[in-house]
């Protein structure tokens, strides 16, 4: 495949930083960046629109799928992420939005994050990097995120449910046939439970420009 420049994967399991990592990775070094998981989020919601149960064949939302549908900005609730992963588990699918991620990358590269772009999307990246933390600790992540209170009398109960969410959405990306979530034989894996964001940024640049001048010398 020829491309006007490296491709970056990204991968790993829901909520480990990857979008804040992959977003920052892009800038510093000046590459498109694309957040996958926003096709998927995208094709779920248009399912749930049309009233359909995710899970049903759903390959006609994605083969419609349209920019303004990814810019939306009710693709982040837990419904619409639950709903993703359901049609992100069909072949047709993912088939559909193959294409939309080689055409990114072409021009000048590309940072793509997602569960199988170093495994299935590009198995030929210049650089892949796998992200990951415990669950526990991806769940309190999230639940900072969405302004959650630890201090919270039901705090406890929220970041139980967050982490089973979590990890339920992990077992079904991780279990599917079609490109499940896996480690590529080539990744770098960066744990990120007792890192902050630029301690993994600093570590992914350091590995991403490594990786680069071995591969164009
Ligand atoms: O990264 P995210 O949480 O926005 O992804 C939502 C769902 O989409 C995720 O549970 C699995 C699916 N997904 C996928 O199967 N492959 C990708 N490359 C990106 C996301």
């Amino acid at each position: 495949m020829t491309r006007g420049g490296p491709v970056i994967a990204v991968d790993g399991p829901a909520a480990a930083g990857k979008g804040t990592l992959a977003r920052r990775l892009a800038e510093a070094l000046d590459l498109p960046y694309l957040d996958t998981g926003l096709l998927y989020r995208a094709v779920g919601r248009l399912a749930l629109d049309a009233g359909q149960d995710p899970a049903q064949p759903a390959e006609r939302f994605a083969e419609a799928l349209m920019p303004a549908d990814m810019r939306r900005k009710d693709l982040r609730t837990p419904d619409v992420a639950l709903a993703a992963s359901k049609v992100a588990a069909q072949p047709a699918v993912r088939a559909a939005l193959v294409e939309t991620q080689h055409r990114f990358a072409t021009e000048r590269g590309a940072v793509l994050d997602g569960r199988d772009i170093g495994t299935a999307i590009f198995p030929d990246a210049d650089v892949k990097l796998f992200i990951t933390a415990s669950s526990a600790t991806r769940a309190l992540r999230r639940f900072l995120q969405s302004g959650g209170d630890p201090t919270a009398a039901d705090a406890q109960t929220r970041l139980r449910e967050m982490e089973e969410a979590l990890h339920a959405r992990d077992e079904a990306d991780a279990s599917r046939e079609s490109a499940p979530l896996r480690v590529a034989d080539d990744a770098h894996v960066i744990e990120t439970d007792t890192l902050d964001a630029q301690a993994v940024l600093a570590e992914a640049l350091r590995v991403t420009r490594e990786r680069l001048v071995a591969v164009r010398g």
